[in-house]
């Protein structure tokens, strides 16, 4: 019904989820990608209470300190598990590989890493390469997060048959991944050099004045269709999931994420605020809705507890 998501919307701005109860992560490791702002650091705040041990990734040394103590000190004394960082950039290929080379080495096996959030993410107002060649919020987005979620899969399945149930992979995803153009999509799917360099050619990127976060949508939707091919990937030979592989949609949130949209002129800045006045629920009300996908059961593998339609559904 057309009046659904704004309804939900509006619920979950003055309604939030509620936790599980403490001491749920006594004993158990998390890892939270992109844990410096907004979301990620409100959920591992939120896994600290929880009594879990949590790992937090930033691309900057500097940030990375300012939130562990952030964490440390929201989770206060209480806090049963270690507190660490680790550097990732997910727009680097490199990185990422290091990165889980520095994982391996941190932590005494793969049965030891109960849950990972991905949820590390740009919006860009204005186009710019990565050095590996693709538009920065596909590479980032899209790229590098399907990246690490097929490293962490891999030694991650290896850990099952050392655990009692299957460790937890959520994805953030956005309701957005219902907006771009499909019949766009579908016609540069049939050129010879594919969708993805279409996507992040700066021939192709919107000129428009309204459109000030061209790529976001569309790096939401491939990620959609990367995550059911992580998902299928994690299935053990039986078919019962070795990892439970799910993605998120935590609404509009009141976070950084818009800075580069509201940073393009007033207009976007008026724009951006009122709307995450009117309609955005905190960071901590957001992280809750990653924190309660870490628990669900082996039914919601594949699964997006998104207010709005699963990307396949949409494109069958
Ligand atoms: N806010 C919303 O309304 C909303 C709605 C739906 C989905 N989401 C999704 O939720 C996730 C978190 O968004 P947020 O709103 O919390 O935004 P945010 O406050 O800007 O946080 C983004 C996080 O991603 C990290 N990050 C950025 N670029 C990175 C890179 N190249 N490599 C590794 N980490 C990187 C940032 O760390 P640095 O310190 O390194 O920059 C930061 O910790 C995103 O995936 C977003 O798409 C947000």
């Amino acid at each position: 019904m057309l009046l659904d998501a704004p309804l939900q919307r509006v619920v979950g701005r003055f309604v939030p989820v509620s936790l599980p109860p403490a001491g749920t992560f006594d004993g158990q490791t998390v890892l939270v990608v992109g844990a410096t702002s907004g979301i990620g650091l409100a959920a591992a705040v939120h896994f600290a209470t929880l009594g879990a041990s949590v790992i937090i990734t930033s691309r900057v040394a500097s940030r990375g300190d300012d939130a562990k103590r952030h964490i440390e000190e929201a989770a206060g004394p209480s806090r049963k598990g270690d507190i660490s960082c680790l550097e990732l950039d997910l727009e680097r290929y490199g990185s990422c590989t290091s990165f889980m080379a520095e994982l391996k080495r941190v932590l005494p096996g793969p049965a030891s890493l109960d849950v990972a959030i991905l949820n590390g993410g740009i919006v860009a107002s204005h186009w710019e390469e990565s050095d590996a060649g693709w538009e920065k919020t596909i590479q980032i987005n899209t790229i590098g997060t399907t990246l690490l979620g097929l490293l962490l899969l891999g030694w991650m399945r290896e850990g099952r048959d050392h655990r009692k149930a299957p460790a937890h992979m959520t994805f953030l995803s956005s309701r957005e991944h219902l907006y771009p153009d499909l019949d766009r999509l579908v016609t540069w799917s049939q050129r010879n050099d594919g969708i993805l360099r279409q996507v992040c050619s700066k021939e192709n990127w919107p000129g428009g004045f309204f459109d000030a976060e061209p790529n976001y949508a569309v790096s939401k939707l491939l990620v959609m269709y990367t995550i059911e091919e992580i998902s299928r990937l994690a299935r053990g030979p039986n078919g019962d999931p070795l990892v439970i592989v799910n993605s998120v949609c935590p609404g509009m949130v009141y976070t950084g994420i818009g800075r580069n949209i509201a940073s393009r002129s007033w207009f976007h800045s008026l724009c951006v605020y009122l709307t995450l006045i009117i309609t955005a629920k905190t960071a901590d009300s957001g992280a809750r809705i990653c924190v309660m996908a870490a628990l669900k059961p082996k039914e919601n593998h594949v699964s997006c507890d998104c207010i709005y339609t699963h990307a396949s559904t949409v494109l069958s």
